[in-house]
């Protein structure tokens, strides 16, 4: 396997696509963030890392999952707004889709978005690259430049990518995989990457009742455990360690002092994770904690827009009031 794949680096595929490699992580820096991370207490890693080729598939499929209402919720809002959301946003938009991956949520706004140029950004650039191909083709006339970029340190963005009417799009609440402090920071970057007629479209999951968060991210069929433990597969990838996927167990709970899902591996028994120059103990019940996911108010997530250099907010909600999308202008 190719260490480029192996570390979920960018490599080029003949798409027939404009795919452009922006990474900036060298393997030996993914390496130091990760042991350092295993080896702290409690134990953590960045969620980015849940997204390996498996892991992307995956997430794909917890979208379709009954208990995930995120992805279903925000489609709904989407198409129940979509002539109000279409006129913040305007015809001739640049469309920067912030973690595209099989860019399904913003190519099916397009008839009513109209945009120019669309920019899919992923970190999984190969399976951006696949799934970019076939869309090229269904919409000859809007310019595309696919960018494999870890988006959450840098919003370089290259040359070929339009300066006017820059609109970001960020769904799925993924803004919500950031502790508030980083989310804060990374609308602040995308403000000064809008430009000064640029916007945002942003999906915000809600604070609601624990049992439906709860149950959102631990399904019976078994689809974000089986997420989160092939994190163990990635990192014996990365790593070189010997993590047995069946010495651990799933977590995943509502913790309502930090208004945030937190996603854990926890050690089904005493076990030692062993990876070329180092080991770590763990012991039986120990953790490691693999995601945050932040959920919001309304004003809560308007206030950080403000604080961001956003205005002009605009928020569609569903009927129970699960799930927001908000427009926001570059003020
Ligand atoms: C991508 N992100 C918004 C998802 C979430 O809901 O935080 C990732 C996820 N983790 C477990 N299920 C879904």
């Amino acid at each position: 396997m190719p260490l480029s794949q192996r570390l979920s680096l960018p490599t080029l595929r003949a798409t027939g696509a404009d795919l452009v490699h922006n990474s900036a992580a060298t393997t030996e820096a993914i390496r130091v963030e990760l042991r350092s991370g295993l080896m702290a207490t409690p134990a953590f890693t960045s969620p980015k890392y849940l997204y390996n080729a498996l892991g992307s598939r995956l997430f794909e499929a917890i979208c379709l999952v009954p208990e995930y209402y995120p992805t279903r919720t925000e489609a709904a809002i989407f198409d129940e707004n979509l002539a109000q959301i279409a006129q913040a946003v305007g015809p001739g938009s640049t469309l920067i889709d912030l973690g595209a991956g099989n860019c399904a949520k913003a190519v099916r706004l397009f008839p009513a978005l109209l945009p120019r140029q669309y920019v899919p950004i992923d970190i999984s650039a190969d399976f951006l690259a696949q799934a970019l191909a076939p869309i090229r083709q269904c919409f000859p006339t809007v310019e595309m430049t696919g960018i494999g970029l870890d988006f959450s340190s840098s919003l370089d963005l290259p040359a070929t990518v339009r300066h006017e009417k820059r609109v970001f799009f960020y769904p799925g609440s993924s803004i919500g995989n950031f502790v508030p402090a980083q989310a804060a920071a990374f609308l602040g970057r995308i403000r000064a990457a809008c430009g000064a007629d640029g916007a945002l479209l942003i999906g915000v999951d809600l604070i609601k009742d624990h049992a439906i968060l709860d149950a959102a991210y631990d399904d019976a069929l078994g689809v974000t455990a089986a997420f989160n433990l092939n994190l163990l597969h990635h990192l014996n990838g990365l790593l070189e360690t010997d993590f047995a996927v069946q010495d651990w167990l799933h977590r995943a709970f509502y913790n309502p002092q930090q208004s945030r899902v937190e996603m854990h591996l926890e050690a089904r028994q005493a076990l030692t994770v062993r990876w070329p120059g180092g080991q770590r103990r763990f012991a039986q019940g120990e953790r490691i904690h693999t995601e945050n996911s932040y959920k919001y108010t309304p004003q809560s997530f308007a206030a950080l827009l403000g604080a961001a250099g956003f205005d002009a907010i605009q928020t569609w909600t569903d009927d129970c009031g699960w799930f927001a999308v908000m427009h926001a202008r570059a003020a």
